[in-house]
């Protein structure tokens, strides 16, 4: 089974697909609705998820701290449902699992019945373990995430690289703590690109990097960062490999140029009362 290239676009791709670590790393986009899902799937992306980022690049909110579970829901169920082979991973929101294992446990529980989603991501180490090792007890597939965790930002003070010098050990630990608590694959995000590569040689599990180097197992990205849809400054790790803010701003200027001065619809775009 190759996770990318797909050798077989028919059938749903499970957790076991996702381990051992592979010799190839594999790619993990961001999506948020039917569209984009579809064509990352159509693309052969095995790992989509539906993160809390969602706040900040489809609700245009500053950090992803006040999104709601029931915001999240129909977007969770459209990129299940417009997919056939991607792994949907659910993003749990901030203070919906943080409480207590039995509130991760609920929450969780509600994300899949109600969208189909595969497995849940969660922010947070040695104290997340608990809750993760409850989730993975009653069949719950969890993806940890470590390092730069955007729902601690008022915490870190700011979106900032993590895990420089002594601090590398503090993060370690935390990956360390959550693969031992079960979780399947963990993301590590915005550390330098030498604790990257530490972690990724300590676990067992995939680590899935984002700003954390190019020896993880997996990377992941923002979609709307992959694809320069926004014109606001980005952090050092995105590339990107497409400028659509400048073609969508383009095209929408084209096009209400020619509404302007009535270039469309033109005949070939207009019924008649023949055809
Ligand atoms: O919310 C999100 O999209 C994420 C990724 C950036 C890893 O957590």
């Amino acid at each position: 089974m190759s996770l990318y290239p797909a050798d077989n676009f028919e059938k749903r791709l499970t957790v076991q697909d996702f381990s051992p670590k592979p010799s190839t790393p594999w790619p993990v986009l961001t999506a948020y609705d039917a569209w984009s899902a579809k064509i990352f799937d159509d693309a052969g992306i095995p790992m989509l998820l539906v993160g809390d980022s969602a706040a900040m690049v489809m609700l245009g909110q500053s950090n992803t701290l006040a999104i709601e579970v029931e915001e999240m829901i129909p977007m969770i169920r459209a990129v299940v449902g417009a997919t056939k082979r991607a792994f949907v991973v659910a993003d749990l929101p901030f203070g919906t699992y943080q409480e207590n294992p039995q509130q991760a446990v609920s929450t969780s529980l509600h994300i899949i019945k109600q969208t189909g989603a595969h497995a849940v991501k969660l922010e947070g180490g040695i104290r997340m373990q608990e809750q993760i090792r409850h989730l993975v007890d009653i069949g719950i597939p969890v993806v940890g995430h470590v390092g730069m965790t955007p729902q601690s930002v008022n915490t870190l003070g700011g979106f900032k690289v993590q895990g420089r010098g002594e601090s590398a050990e503090q993060v370690i630990e935390d990956a360390l703590a959550v693969q031992a608590a079960g979780a399947f694959a963990i993301v590590l995000e915005v550390v330098p690109f030498e604790l990257g590569e530490r972690i990724t040689d300590v676990l067992s599990i995939p680590v899935i990097g984002i700003g954390a180097g190019n020896k993880t197992d997996a990377q992941v990205l923002v979609w709307q960062d992959l694809f320069g849809a926004s014109n606001s400054v980005q952090a050092k790790f995105v590339k990107p490999y497409a400028d659509l803010y400048s073609t969508m701003k383009l095209g929408a200027q084209r096009w209400a140029d020619d509404v302007a001065q009535r270039t469309y619809p033109d005949g070939n775009h207009s019924y008649s009362e023949k055809n």
